[in-house]
């Protein structure tokens, strides 16, 4: 059946279990283009990516996300960060506002390449934030903002369109 525009954006849905297929250099190239063609506050363009593709990587990543221990069976992760050198204005707002646009991108890339992935959480979580930063050994001014399990989907929820009209309002409140 013929997409409309849209029914991209709709069938989009959190993957949450995994084929152990690996995926290829070039989609993770293509899926972190889409993520670098994301929009960055004065194009400041303050995301880092930490690719994991090693199978003690992901597991000890996923052993620090109370919510993502999946990761530990998924072929790939991404670990979005910013730099907070190059954040709009030195605000930590305009980082986390680049780093989100730039991990929506990589969802909607992920599903339109059919394969599935899921946004795990880790700023502000202190806890996280630090495991993530040692292990990884990132600098300072490098914040972890979340990381992305994906690969291939062994379940795909449905697609699913929304639309809250009390979270709308015209012209004021
Ligand atoms: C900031 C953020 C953090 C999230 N953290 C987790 C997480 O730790 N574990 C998880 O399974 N899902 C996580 N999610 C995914 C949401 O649970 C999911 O997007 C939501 O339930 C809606 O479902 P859908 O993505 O299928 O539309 C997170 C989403 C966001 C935006």
């Amino acid at each position: 059946m013929e997409m409309n525009s849209l029914d991209r954006i709709f069938a989009r849905r959190s993957v949450r279990s995994y084929s152990p297929k690996v995926i290829p250099e070039e989609t993770v190239v293509e899926i972190l283009s889409a993520a670098m063609s994301a929009p960055t506050a004065c194009d400041k363009k303050t995301p880092e990516f930490i690719v994991l593709t090693e199978k003690e990587a992901l597991a000890t990543v996923a052993s620090f996300l109370p919510n993502g221990g999946f990761l530990a069976v998924a072929p790939l992760g991404i670990v979005v960060c910013g730099d907070m050198n190059r954040a709009h204005a030195g605000e930590l707002s305009y980082m986390l506002q680049d780093c989100s646009a730039a991990i929506q991108n990589i969802l909607l890339a992920v599903s339109m390449l059919g394969l599935g992935a899921c946004w795990l959480g880790v700023h502000p979580r202190a806890d996280r934030v630090e495991n993530i930063t040692n292990y990884l050994s990132l600098p300072r001014h490098v914040v972890p903002v979340s990381v992305i399990s994906i690969g291939f989907p062994a379940a795909q929820p449905e697609p699913r369109k929304r639309f809250f009209k009390e979270h709308v309002h015209f012209n004021k409140w």
